[in-house]
């Protein structure tokens, strides 16, 4: 083998961006390790940890030749010629910067990891998203080494989407490697830029300095999320004028200036990234004294909760104003479709308001109802977590679309609505369903930035 690989975090970001750079390299040793034992013992079995398309099929074709998950982080180390920090940056909850700043305690312990478990200086690359300037942080940190060790900083920030994950890794439209502009820095950079020139085109290699790689990474999610948020702001509106947000989009999109992408309305923006960076980036332009940068970009996330709750609202106001005793089905709880993943999932939020109002949740997911019993836990009311859709809607009054899985419009809606309570209605979070066809059935219909068919 020509180099080995560790990665520290064995997450949806580390699990499989470390499975494709083992498959797509062969000559080099590839090891995750996680302090998260449960974690490891799923990478190393048939039920891997997460799910996405395709991840089974490139953890087989490498696990046990060059690609290796462990818990024993401080031999993972000692071996790594390039280590890969891909831990959990989540926003602090505490103390300066609560609720914004990103609480980098786990990398922070991770650097000082390093420096004990190394005899020789080695590659550093941070695949978490961080802060603008970590970098020169954790170099600070690896350069207080007493063995006088030289570690080298570079900031190869990750682009995946939850769902599509392998799909990108393996054709990325870029990827982007940021290291120091100093000797020591560039070998560095060529190392990775090999690792990757296995299977991505060299053109799509972008390198850059370290801070406009870890810049990027917080503007493209804030940029991405700011998309949505200006359509769902404008989804408020088409309620209220009767234009159609479909309409809007979709032909807004065919101007090639603005492009279609990320411009479908829906109850909200979720997972794991979006929220996080963007409050991040809210924290900076604060700290670096730039107020209005920063409510520029807050509002993107407070369009967001304000999408989230126009929709239970609406929920409620159209359900006679109470839905106290009520069974609602809600159909979908990741984030997302395509996955299991349910961190920052509107249906967090909307379980929870709806709860508030003592409405009776019958929750339906394909693949996320493990998570979303975890993130209800504490809740108090009544949920119930049903692995059929038919089953949750018995006996509801109505549906609530919170996931744009694609096989939901494939339900049978006549049996659905048979099952229901009358008047039935469906509120569509993500309008993913045939609303037409829907009214004509007998439901109530309320989509996201479209008219509502009624038969009330
Ligand atoms: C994480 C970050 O949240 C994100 O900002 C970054 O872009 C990539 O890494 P993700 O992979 O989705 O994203 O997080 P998660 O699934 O929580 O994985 C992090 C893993 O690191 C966990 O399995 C956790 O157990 C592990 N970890 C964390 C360690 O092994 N050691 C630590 O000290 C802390
Ligand atoms: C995002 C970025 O896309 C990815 O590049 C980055 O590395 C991590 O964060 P991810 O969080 O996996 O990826 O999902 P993404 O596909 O971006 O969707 C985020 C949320 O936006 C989801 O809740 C999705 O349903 C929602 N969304 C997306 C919309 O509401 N409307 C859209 O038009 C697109």
């Amino acid at each position: 083998m020509k180099k080995t690989i560790l990665c520290i975090g064995a997450g949806y970001v580390g699990g499989p961006t470390m499975a494709v750079i083992a498959d797509r390299c062969p000559d080099y040793k590839v090891i995750v390790v996680d302090k998260n034992e449960a974690r490891i013992a799923a990478w190393k079995s048939e039920n891997l940890p997460i799910y996405e398309p395709g991840l089974d099929d490139v953890v087989k074709r490498a696990r046990g030749r060059n690609l290796f998950f462990s818990t024993d982080v401080a031999a993972g180390i000692y071996e790594a010629d390039i280590i890969f920090v891909s831990v959990n940056t989540p926003t602090k909850m505490f103390g300066a910067g609560a609720g914004k700043a990103a609480d980098l305690q786990y990398w922070e312990k991770t650097a000082r990891d390093i420096i004990e478990n190394s005899d020789r200086g080695k590659i550093v690359v941070e695949k978490s998203t961080l802060p603008v300037r970590t970098a020169e942080a954790m170099q600070r940190i690896l350069d207080s080494n007493p063995k006088n060790l030289h570690f080298e900083v570079l900031s190869n920030p990750e682009f995946m989407a939850e769902g599509t994950a392998v799909d990108d890794l393996q054709n990325p439209d870029r990827v982007l490697i940021g290291a120091m502009e100093t000797p020591s820095g560039q070998k560095a950079l060529q190392d990775l830029v090999d690792i990757y020139s296995h299977w991505v085109p060299r053109e799509k290699i972008k390198t850059a300095n370290v801070w406009s790689s870890e810049l990027t990474k917080l503007v493209s999610n804030a940029m991405l999320a700011q998309r949505i948020s200006s359509v769902n702001s404008i989804s408020a509106l088409c309620e209220k004028t009767d234009a159609n947000i479909l309409e809007v989009s979709d032909a807004m999109g065919m101007d090639k200036r603005i492009g279609s992408r990320f411009l479908r309305a829906s109850v909200g923006f979720g997972g794991s990234c979006f929220k996080k960076d963007i409050l991040n980036l809210v924290y900076l332009c604060e700290h670096y004294g730039l107020p209005e940068v920063a409510s520029y970009w807050e509002q993107v996330v407070l369009m967001n909760d304000y999408q989230e709750a126009r929709f239970v609202e609406k929920i409620i106001r159209n359900m006679f104003n109470t839905v106290a005793g009520k069974r609602i089905a809600l159909f979908g709880f990741a984030f997302k479709a395509d996955t299991g993943d349910t961190r920052e999932s509107p249906a967090i939020y909307v379980s929870q308001l709806l709860l508030e109002e003592r409405a009776h949740l019958a929750i339906f997911d394909p693949k996320a109802l493990d998570n979303a019993r975890v993130d209800l836990k504490d809740e108090q009311g009544h949920i119930e977590y049903i692995d059929d859709p038919y089953e949750a809607a018995k006996g509801a009054h109505a549906i609530a679309v919170l996931t744009e899985w694609k096989e939901f419009a494939a339900y049978d809606y006549q049996k659905l609505f048979d099952l229901m309570e009358k008047p039935a209605f469906i509120f569509d979070g993500r309008n993913i369903l045939d609303h037409q066809k829907l009214h004509g059935i007998g439901f109530n219909v309320f989509p996201i930035g479209q008219k509502a068919l009624t038969h009330l």
